[in-house]
């Protein structure tokens, strides 16, 4: 347990007993951020020190970090390493603005990079002399991860009520949970946003399994969500992606609860590729489909539909190849013949009319604009001073 503005945290991330986040800096050496290196998991628990800028930027788009809340947070320190480096005082302002650009580059559909990249920005831009701006860095990064921290835990207590009130309907019976993608605990700081609300029912004792899609092509499901829900002790199953339609029709599924990388005003969800299926199947099959996200996950500028989000494409080698382990050693295997042809394309975009509800730090929101306006109504445009 850990004391932070005077509230008090579960730490809930542990590995193998000990306590871990994703990203901090490193003891004893306020020069280098420390991170889990995520590609290796679940074959091989690695650190990885990141020292500049240029590295940071390597580390989100080579995804040894992702989910959104995480790439944010990266981004944000990878300011702080961009400060650190910049020898020249003269042109400091200029030379933290392009590596904002280059870091925000690293990855373009989580909103969250740019979000939290430009409010550092803003924060540097405001302070004096180097030494304060670096000290404007650290300290924003910090505030971050304090808030990201306490939004996923508020997204576990407001999701934990519907977890209780289908566990009640099922009179005690387990509450199956199809999850996509990672969107735990290796995402954020600690929690996770989908999976928060499932550590609390699991540790209050309310009986729930994990259905996880294996999320093809980096497989973050198979590997990371797998992992982080054997290391806190929830009983999951590990599924193909086709499989969750014939588990809906077959009532293995009682709720549906992804994350998201950047959500509309009006309610639409973007998230790891599938994840439109999966809210098509569980709507045919009425089933309820419901995002978490923290807030610094919604695009206030995005029109109805969020079509103008830019959705990844990734290389075809994440296609054309899958990883494991061969003979206890970490391989990298061609699947296909050498040169097919693939697309690739990162995420896909569930409209508000799919989604049961938006679970976020400030309740339980509709999918729809009143209704998130009501959660957050500072930014409502419509609203005259
Ligand atoms: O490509 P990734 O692994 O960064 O994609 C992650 C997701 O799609 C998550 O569902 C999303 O970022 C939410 S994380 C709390």
């Amino acid at each position: 347990i850990f004391i932070c503005k005077g509230s008090i945290f579960l730490q809930y991330m542990k590995v193998q007993d000990r306590h871990f986040e994703t990203i901090w800096l490193k003891s004893g050496d306020p020069e280098t951020i420390q991170v889990i290196d995520q590609r290796f998991l679940p074959f091989d628990f690695k650190i990885e020190d990141i020292a500049t800028a240029e590295d940071m930027y390597t580390a989100i788009r080579e995804m040894h970090v992702r989910g959104a809340p995480l790439i944010g947070i990266a981004g944000a320190f990878g300011l702080y390493l961009a400060l650190l480096n910049i020898a020249d005082h003269d042109e400091v302002d200029s030379r933290v603005r392009k590596a904002a650009v280059m870091l925000k580059s690293a990855r373009p559909t989580a909103v969250n990079l740019a979000w939290a990249v430009d409010r550092v920005l803003l924060e540097v831009e405001k302070a004096g002399n180097i030494e304060e701006k670096k000290e404007k860095a650290l300290e924003t990064a910090r505030q971050i991860i304090d808030e990201e921290r306490i939004s996923c835990l508020k997204i576990g207590e407001y999701g934990l009520k519907i977890i209780e009130e289908i566990s009640r309907s099922k009179r005690g019976q387990t509450v199956n949970i199809l999850t996509h993608c990672n969107a735990g605990w290796l995402a954020c700081i600690d929690y996770g946003t989908a999976t928060a609300p499932v550590y609390l029912a699991h540790d209050r004792g309310i009986k729930v399994h994990v259905v996880v899609d294996e999320t093809r092509p980096r497989n973050q499901g198979a590997r990371l969500t797998c992992w982080e829900l054997q290391q806190h002790g929830v009983p999951y199953t590990l599924i193909v992606d086709n499989a969750g339609g014939h588990m809906m029709q077959r009532n293995m599924i009682d709720l549906v609860i992804v994350g998201s990388d950047r959500v509309s005003p009006y309610g639409d969800v973007v998230n790891k590729i599938g994840t439109y299926l999966k809210a098509l199947a569980a709507r045919d099959n009425h089933i309820p489909f419901y995002a978490a996200l923290p807030s610094s996950s919604i695009d206030w500028n995005l029109q109805e539909g969020a079509y103008e989000t830019p959705i990844e494409e990734r290389d075809g080698h994440e296609v054309r190849h899958m990883e494991g382990m061969v003979n206890e050693c970490y391989t990298d295997m061609l699947i296909v013949s050498e040169n097919t042809p693939v697309a690739n394309f990162g995420f896909d975009i569930t409209p508000a009319r799919l989604v049961t509800g938006l679970i976020t730090e400030k309740g339980i929101a509709g999918a729809n604009y009143k209704s998130i306006m009501k959660l957050f109504p500072e930014k409502n445009k419509n609203l005259f001073p």
